[in-house]
């Protein structure tokens, strides 16, 4: 029972938000007040930069990424995987520490999706960069990943389970990039550098 204490630390892990903690470790504005208003590495990168949006995508990879890869080291069961990367993810979106006002999720998915498959991980970043070679939008890249990972985690994992999970956090990915939608629907959608 005592390995179901995985998900609640994963929250508490998923809710650290690397945009807001770099951005104030570095001097810039708060990403939430800023360009798209979003906390996550392509607002980064529209306020300070390169180095800034690198250290943002790598904190919250790695937020999904520690905590599921630990579970799968342990020898953890998919269940267990599942809730594990599901509390990252919700823990970024809905931050305990900074008032339960988080990002968008791209970032510390891919890292939960490494953590249950590095071959589903770099399937997801392969798609999200070749969308970003043919369009230049990060949102329209993301969403592109995010739809097709269910079928990637059927065909790449298999485990239903884990399978769920993946689903669901492409649910609630289309959900958080609505205005990004809107946007795109609209030609009026930012790019990495607007
Ligand atoms: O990862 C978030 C990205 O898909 C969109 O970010 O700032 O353009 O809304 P943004």
């Amino acid at each position: 029972m005592i390995e179901w204490l995985f998900v609640p630390a994963a929250y508490l892990i998923g809710s650290v938000s690397s945009a807001i903690i770099i951005c104030r470790l570095m001097g810039l504005p708060d990403p939430r007040e800023q360009g798209s208003g979003n906390p996550g590495a392509t607002n980064v990168m529209r306020i300070g930069g390169k180095k800034a949006a690198a250290a943002t995508l790598s904190g919250d990879l790695l937020k999904g990424l520690i905590p599921v890869y630990a579970a799968h080291l342990l020898g953890m069961p998919a269940g267990l995987l599942a809730a594990t990367g599901l509390a990252a993810f919700i823990g970024h979106l809905y931050p305990i520490f900074f008032g339960f006002k988080g990002g968008k999720g791209v970032a510390t998915t891919i890292g939960v999706l490494f953590g249950f498959s590095w071959v589903l991980g770099l399937a997801f970043v392969a798609t999200w960069l070749l969308m970003y070679k043919v369009g230049k939008i990060s949102s329209l890249s993301a969403l592109t990943a995010a739809v097709l990972a269910p079928a990637y985690a059927w065909f790449i994992v298999g485990n239903p389970m884990l399978v769920v999970a993946v689903a669901l956090m492409t649910v609630v990915l289309l959900w958080r990039h609505k205005s990004n939608i809107q946007r795109l629907l609209a030609g009026e959608e930012k790019t990495i550098k607007s």
